[in-house]
């Protein structure tokens, strides 16, 4: 186990296609997702859910994203198809972070938006806390209607991520991270 300062500087994304198996395990799963909804939640709205994506799961899920995919691009190919099957099978296991932020009365929507997001981010740790590497990701079938029915997403739900985890079978290498004098100023 990384101590958590360790963690906490070192922390950087793995691409899906480099995260191997095994996946984690049923009590890590359950470990995960209750870091994950440990967050600030002004109001106590609970403005976010979770979907878990493992096994065969996640190829069944790929389907509906090839479907709207080719009916985006009805020339695309075998190969393309099949990447795009394999879009939540890249990772032995993949978590969606759904967002549920709707209007109301005294908090804003922003915030519900923001809670979301702190809620994927320690799902991100909870996972490299745990040994594995994860990815934040997006990618267009996030936005895609067709793909959030078949997922299970209503109207005012949005995914805010899938965290793709696995063991890190990436390069020790990192990227550049802002440097503080830019992005930090003292008041006064
Ligand atoms: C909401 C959100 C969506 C993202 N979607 C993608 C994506 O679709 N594809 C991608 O390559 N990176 C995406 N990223 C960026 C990665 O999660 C990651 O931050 C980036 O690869 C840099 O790695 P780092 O975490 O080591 O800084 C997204 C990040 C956020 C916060």
């Amino acid at each position: 186990m990384p101590d958590a300062l360790d963690l906490l500087k070192t922390r950087r994304s793995v691409k899906p296609i480099e995260l191997d198996g095994p996946a984690p395990s049923p009590a890590e799963v359950e470990t995960i997702l209750t870091i994950a909804s440990r967050v600030p939640d002004h109001g106590k709205l609970v403005p976010w859910r979770f979907i878990v994506f493992e096994g065969e799961a996640r190829v069944a899920a790929g389907e509906a994203i090839v479907a709207a995919f080719r009916s985006k691009y009805p020339q695309a190919n075998e190969e393309q198809a099949a990447f795009e099957r394999g879009r939540l099978a890249r990772a032995p296991l993949v978590i969606a972070v759904v967002s549920r932020a709707a209007p109301h009365v005294k908090i804003p929507e922003w915030e519900q938006v923001l809670s979301a997001g702190a809620a994927a981010m320690n799902l991100v740790l909870a996972a490299h806390a745990l040994g594995y590497a994860a990815s934040w990701q997006t990618e267009w079938y996030a936005y895609d209607r067709g793909v959030l029915d078949a997922l299970g997403l209503s109207a005012n739900e949005r995914i805010a991520g899938f965290v793709h985890i696995g063991y890190s079978r990436a390069p020790a290498t990192d990227r550049p991270r802002p440097a503080l004098a830019e992005i930090a100023t003292r008041f006064g």
